[in-house]
């Protein structure tokens, strides 16, 4: 019986039920039960109505950035993340741009992509003419999924046609709908579905899927900031950081790197707000690789000799409906972060990114990320030794000390720190 995964009607049972079966099934302890069990703010049972099979809530450390100044306002930024060194290096990213005003903002309306695959067309080109002719009737069809945003003047607000394919040309009628304040995935996908018979009827093709684009490239956000010479190395520290820039533009493989640090930020405060985080990773990296996968950040020197930064990338983020609003940390996280519109939240994540990235660049043209990070992960490794809090530091300074970050030399450090502190 003992791993064996297919467990008939795991769903049906209660989270109870589950974790009895799994104790049983995998020999855990009552104590490792307890803890994948425990579900902090949230109940156990309201986490059963969101995902299937729950056996409890996933912890990550959630911590805030700070020093954020953008378009004149201060923020406080929840960030929940694993990872070491990405608030640090966002609130220093940001104490850096505030010696200059912070960060400019800007946000696109809201304007999602709902795609819709028409086939077996004998000329997409005269089916794009009659979806054209018949675009009122269509957008009106769609609009009936929401009164909310109709009557705010939004919604479906435009079509655009593209055919695709050589030997299997198919048509692919783009939605395009402003969703004011939500992420919007579900008022999208509904009025694809809902206007798939009318394309039907007018187009006489066969549609196959109905389902939005997590490219949105026309909801985009923007942050631009200046990091003021004095404050990064002089001329010289300039140029290193420019000179790690050039690097991401001309080579994709540190372009994924470099991106994948913004992304740290990025993702940290949609996971810590309850957004969803692989929508705008698919989106922002699909949008990096128009014309050639490439930086998402770009930066530049002004007249003055100081570095300016600045960043483009779409972002598919709401504030209201989704997810955001069932998990009581989310939502205290929303309160804290205090935005009031899904634009201004996505130029305050185009500035987290900024932030984030600046603060790697520049660490990576001087003294290198690892002297940080080494203390971070010799910390992690104190606390997996077993090390008690009032140790965790000791531990970590003779590990660093000794040039031996490893399990092994964590523990002999601990037992001889136990030894000598009886
Ligand atoms: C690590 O998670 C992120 C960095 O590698 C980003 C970068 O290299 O720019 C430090």
């Amino acid at each position: 019986m003992k791993n064996n995964s297919a467990v008939s009607g795991f769903h049906k049972l209660s989270t109870a039920e589950r974790l009895s079966l799994l104790r049983d099934l995998l020999n855990l302890s009552e104590e490792e039960i307890a803890n994948i069990s425990s579900s902090g703010a949230i109940s156990l049972d309201r986490v059963d109505r969101l995902i299937e099979n729950v056996i409890g809530v996933a912890e990550i450390p959630l911590g805030i950035a700070t020093y954020f100044l953008i378009n004149g306002k201060d923020y406080m930024i929840p960030m929940a993340i694993e990872e070491a060194s990405v608030v640090a290096a966002c609130s220093n990213g940001a104490k850096v741009a505030r010696l200059s005003g912070g960060f400019t903002g800007y946000s696109t309306d809201p304007i999602m992509i709902g795609q819709i695959q028409i086939l077996d067309l004998d000329s997409p080109e005269e089916a794009i003419i009659r979806i054209m002719r018949n675009k009122d009737a269509i957008l009106k069809t769609a609009n009936e999924k929401s009164r909310t945003l109709r009557e705010s003047g939004a919604g479906a607000m435009d079509l655009e046609c593209r055919i695709i394919g050589s030997s299997d040309r198919m048509l692919i009628v783009h939605l395009l709908v402003n969703v004011m304040d939500a992420m919007g995935a579900n008022i999208v996908n509904s009025m694809c579905e809902h206007i798939s018979p009318l394309l039907q009827e007018i187009t006489g093709g066969r549609i196959n899927l109905r389902i939005l684009s997590n490219l949105s490239i026309h909801r985009r956000s923007y942050a631009s900031a200046v990091f003021k010479k004095e404050a990064i190395g002089g001329e010289n520290g300039v140029d290193r950081i420019l000179e790690a820039y050039r690097f991401a533009e001309l080579d994709m493989y540190r372009a994924a790197t470099h991106n994948k640090g913004i992304m740290n930020g990025v993702d940290a405060v949609l996971l810590a707000t309850m957004n969803d985080w692989r929508a705008v990773e698919a989106g922002a990296h699909a949008f990096a690789s128009i014309g050639g996968y490439h930086s998402l950040t770009r930066y530049s020197k002004n007249s003055n000799g100081d570095l300016v930064g600045s960043i483009e990338l779409p972002l598919a983020v709401g504030i209201l409906g989704g997810s955001t609003s069932v998990s009581p940390k989310a939502t205290v996280a929303k309160k804290i972060l205090d935005v009031r519109s899904s634009g201004e939240f996505g130029y305050v994540l185009a500035a987290v990114g900024l932030a984030q990235n600046f603060s790697a660049i520049r660490a990576l043209a001087n003294e290198g990320i690892q002297k940080g990070h080494m203390k971070l992960h010799a910390r992690n490794i104190a606390i997996s030794a077993g090390s008690p809090d009032n140790l965790i530091e000791s531990v970590v300074d003779e590990m660093v000390k000794s040039g031996d970050i490893s399990p092994s030399n964590a523990k002999r450090i601990l037992a001889s720190l136990e030894k000598n502190n009886k």
